[in-house]
């Protein structure tokens, strides 16, 4: 062989090598082991299905649940991606020590994708800790009144001189008016100043709010990509705008010129000082504590309301309920009276209760998502095991494993108002192969991930309907005008997002 030829067939030794260490290192020759979940890596090396769960991970995963079954593991964008659709084992998984499964690596990577800031167990002992305190018992009734009587500022400003009928997107209605009374009651009000300056801060505040309501959702529409870093440099460019007008708002510096701020944000930026953090990171733990606690709330109140308007049975059969309780609470509705003193846990509603956890059933798709830290079995409830393999990921998506199961909830697809009250009145159970269910639905994940806000997220959703059906008359503008559909790119990221806004037209009742 000449000296050509060999060093032509090393290059090409060292090339193929190369090549096929690189495929190695993608994945692309793992087999299943014994035990292991069925394994589907698609046809593209590395990529896997990365492009059709992007597109629309329901229909992605129903293909694949109906081709392996209730447990498979599947290649995406270089991860190997478990997923378990019995709901059965849900509660054993996620009591799982994080030694087993993970919750905080995941996290951590999309709080700093999103916030810029490297966030570790000690913020989320921080949000635990204060939440349970601040967003739960006494604490929260008292917030609760707070949210109440800023929800009717925001609401009735102005309404007082337009008893005519007003227009406005039903999406952009809901959130704009959730966002700033929520906004007001957890991270506090503009300085009064004296009787004189009163209504100037609140016009001010209140378009000051309108703005910044605005941005926020310029930013919420960017989280999906902005949380996997896959922003376009135009993307980059404008979420970081977006994000330098909230670390501006939020600076600790405009933060306590606030008053009235409430004890969740305050004890959790005053721990986070006392653990030595900067005033960059507390600055940008309150903008996570802000999107947390918005992002989800104002589309649900949206669901919740296009669905009422839509089903005028459940429209009525609400009204009546809330209108009953709150006069057997002694309150007497009419305009400049508003709602005061109501403790909303005495108001008996469970119509109105059934209907927010059919409409979160329907339209809040969180992944569950945890990092397998060493080999971990798990068990299905007809039986069998399976190992998952340290290093890849598993991720529970309760949307399809329950709320959309037609076993457990006839005609899934359907908004049934009164689906969780049993015939007699009480809350109804749910069962799937003839075992209880634990938990019928999982809006708000579980575990030790588990939404810290979730008892004050269902009590804002309250108070709004409460007071949209004592003190308005509303109808859709088109009244056959189908309910939008889910735009499927935000699946996984809590409540669904509609695809368009509907309008509809509001006027006070009285
Ligand atoms: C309809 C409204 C809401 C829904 C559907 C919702 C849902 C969720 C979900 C699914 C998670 C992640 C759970 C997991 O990964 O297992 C979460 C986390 C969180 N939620 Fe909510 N949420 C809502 C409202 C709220 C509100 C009102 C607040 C605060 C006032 C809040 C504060 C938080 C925080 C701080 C986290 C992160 C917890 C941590 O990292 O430890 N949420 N929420």
């Amino acid at each position: 062989m000449s000296f050509w030829e060999i060093l032509l067939w090393t290059s090409l030794a060292s090339l193929l090598t190369t090549l096929l260490g690189g495929l190695y290192a993608m994945g692309t020759f793992r087999v299943r082991k014994t035990r292991e979940p069925p394994l589907d890596k698609g046809f593209i090396p590395w990529l896997g299905y990365a492009i059709n769960f992007k597109k629309d991970p329901v229909q992605f995963l129903q293909r694949m649940r109906k081709k392996h079954g209730d447990v498979f593991t599947v290649l995406v964008g270089g991860n190997y991606l478990h997923f378990v659709m019995d709901p059965h084992t849900y509660r054993h998984i996620v009591k799982e020590p994080k030694n087993k499964l993970d919750f905080y690596m995941f996290a951590s990577v999309i709080v700093f994708n999103a916030f810029g800031f490297h966030s570790s167990e000690c913020h989320h002992k921080i949000v635990q800790t204060f939440s349970n305190k601040y967003l739960s018992g006494q604490n929260l009734s008292t917030l609760n009144q707070v949210m109440m009587a800023n929800l009717q500022k925001v609401l009735f400003h102005r309404q007082e001189q337009k008893r005519s009928w007003q227009q406005d997107g039903v999406l952009h209605f809901s959130y704009r008016n959730m966002f700033q009374a929520a906004y007001l009651t957890l991270f506090g009000t503009e300085p009064e100043g004296g009787v004189e300056k009163k209504d100037a801060v609140k016009e001010n505040e209140l378009t000051h709010y309108g703005e910044m309501f605005e941005a926020f959702q310029r930013f919420d529409r960017f989280f999906p990509q902005m949380a996997f870093s896959l922003l376009d440099p135009l993307g980059k460019r404008e979420t970081q705008r977006l994000k330098n007008i909230f670390w501006d708002i939020l600076s600790l510096e405009k933060v306590y010129q606030k008053d009235n701020i409430s004890s969740w944000v305050l004890e959790q930026d005053k721990r986070m000082a006392e653990v030595g953090m900067t005033e960059k990171v507390r600055t940008r733990f309150l903008f996570l504590l802000l999107w947390a606690s918005q992002a989800n709330t104002g589309p649900a109140t949206f669901w919740i309301l296009v669905h009422l308007l839509k089903h005028p049975e459940a429209m009525e059969a609400v009204r009546e309920e809330v209108d009953e309780a709150l006069r057997e609470a002694g309150q007497e509705v009419k305009p400049g009276c508003p709602i005061g003193n109501v403790t909303l846990s005495a108001l008996k509603t469970p119509f109105l209760e059934s209907a927010i956890e059919e409409t979160l059933r329907l339209k809040t798709s969180p992944f569950l998502f945890r990092s397998v830290m060493q080999d971990t079995d798990i068990k299905t409830s007809d039986g069998r095991e399976y190992t998952l393999r340290k290093g890849d990921h598993l991720l529970l998506f309760p949307f399809l494993a329950l709320h959309m199961d037609p076993e457990i909830y006839p005609d899934p697809h359907v908004f049934q108002y009164d689906r969780f009250i049993s015939p007699n009145g009480t809350k109804k159970e749910f069962y799937k192969d003839g075992i209880k269910l634990k938990h019928s639905t999982m809006p708000f994940g579980a575990g030790p991930s588990m939404c810290p806000g979730r008892f004050f997220a269902m009590s804002e959703m309250k108070i709004f309907v409460i007071l949209m059906l004592t003190y308005f008359d509303m109808e859709l503008v088109k009244k056959e005008e189908e309910i939008p559909a889910i735009d499927a790119r935000r699946y996984g990221f809590g409540t669904a997002h509609p695809s368009h806004d509907i309008q509809f037209r509001y006027r006070l009742r009285f």
